[in-house]
């Protein structure tokens, strides 16, 4: 039997953060040795809200370098852009069909986002999760590694799968397979610097919210120097009145590499005072070799090129193939 396969992807909408890499990237990369790993560059999601034509191109490829930079090994993952493979939006159509509209209305992300955008709402932010659907069924992948933001799409995912099987599939058989959702414990809600009952996110308006990988170590370190703490001397995990403590102690824990006990020995009679520069030495020192790969890769755009031809080819023929049993299934006449 082959590897299990995974498919995974981030919207290239401004600098990636803590939170995409902790929550997602950094257990690609850890787990990419056991499984075939198809990874995007999720660019079609990317304009469900306002953007800007004028930096789309230029965010894609500085995510496709830091999804290199960041450990992406290619003799395991192909790497490439969602808009590169249309059969993403063609396998979106045949899923809207198959979804009720009040399975996208009771979406969680939609609803909030909805709110921000006032009258201006597009289709394409209702449809979101129909086409993350079809991002997924289209490699019949088995894990899909994300944060826990995430886990409602999933489950919708599901849904549509048992929706669209139980109505074409021939009896016994499937003609899409139901991918499970690969949320670790730890690092999957990482939150906000500025309040830690939110989760870090992309569209905060204010910068000292998140630390982004390629934030330099000053900005780094007056980001966690200004972050919200409490008046509470000595540092505990798992207190739910102490958000801020319970999320700075985690994200030491993550980009330290040690265990929950030692750090939990290390800060337990620490202050804030004493904390916050260990923390950001850490966080400086756990970003750098991203960093400095990134610079690397950046210079040599016809490498990066080269990777998303590649990566198009290969996950392009695999779409394909699950689209063409899809319309068989549905039962679309074959092109002649
Ligand atoms: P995006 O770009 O919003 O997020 C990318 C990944 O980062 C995770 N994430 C977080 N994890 C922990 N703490 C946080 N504060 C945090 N913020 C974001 C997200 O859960 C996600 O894993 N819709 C997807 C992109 C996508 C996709 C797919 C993913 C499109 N099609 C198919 C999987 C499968 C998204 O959330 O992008």
């Amino acid at each position: 039997m082959g590897r299990q396969r995974v498919l995974s992807g981030v919207q290239p909408t401004g600098n990636l953060h803590l939170g995409n890499y902790l929550g997602a990237i950094r257990n690609w990369v850890e787990a990419q040795s056991e499984y075939e790993n198809y990874l995007f560059i999720a660019d079609l999601h990317a304009i469900t809200v306002p953007h800007d034509p004028k930096t789309l191109a230029a965010n894609t490829y500085t995510l496709a370098a830091l999804y290199l930079a960041c450990g992406l090994d290619l003799s395991h993952s192909t790497i490439f852009v969602q808009s590169h493979v249309s059969a993403h939006c063609e396998l979106t159509w045949l899923l809207n069909c198959v979804t009720p509209l009040n399975w996208l209305e009771d979406m969680i992300q939609f609803k909030e986002k909805a709110v921000k955008q006032g009258e201006n709402v597009g289709v394409g932010l209702l449809d979101y999760p129909v086409l993350m659907a079809a991002d997924i069924l289209l490699y019949q992948a088995d894990k899909v590694p994300v944060g826990e933001d995430q886990k409602q799409h999933l489950e919708l995912t599901r849904d549509i799968v048992n929706r669209f099987n139980h109505l074409f599939a021939k009896k016994g058989k499937s003609v899409l397979k139901l991918p499970d959702p690969l949320i670790r414990k730890q690092g999957a809600r990482v939150m906000s610097l500025t309040d830690g009952t939110k989760k870090m996110s992309k569209s905060d308006p204010s910068e000292l919210s998140r630390i982004n990988l390629l934030d330099s170590a000053d900005e780094i370190s007056k980001k966690i120097k200004r972050c919200k703490t409490d008046p509470i001397r000595g540092l505990t995990f798992d207190d739910a009145e102490r958000p801020e403590c319970h999320n700075l102690l985690m994200l030491y824990m993550l980009l330290s590499g040690k265990s929950k006990e030692e750090v939990v020995i290390e800060c337990q009679d620490m202050g804030w005072g004493q904390f916050k520069p260990l923390l950001a030495e850490t966080t400086i020192t756990a970003l750098k070799p991203i960093q400095e790969k990134y610079q690397q890769i950046m210079v040599d755009k016809g490498y990066l090129e080269s990777v998303l031809r590649d990566g198009r080819e290969k996950a392009g023929a695999i779409a394909q193939q699950t689209l063409s049993k899809v319309k068989a299934a549905m039962g679309y006449s074959m092109p002649l």
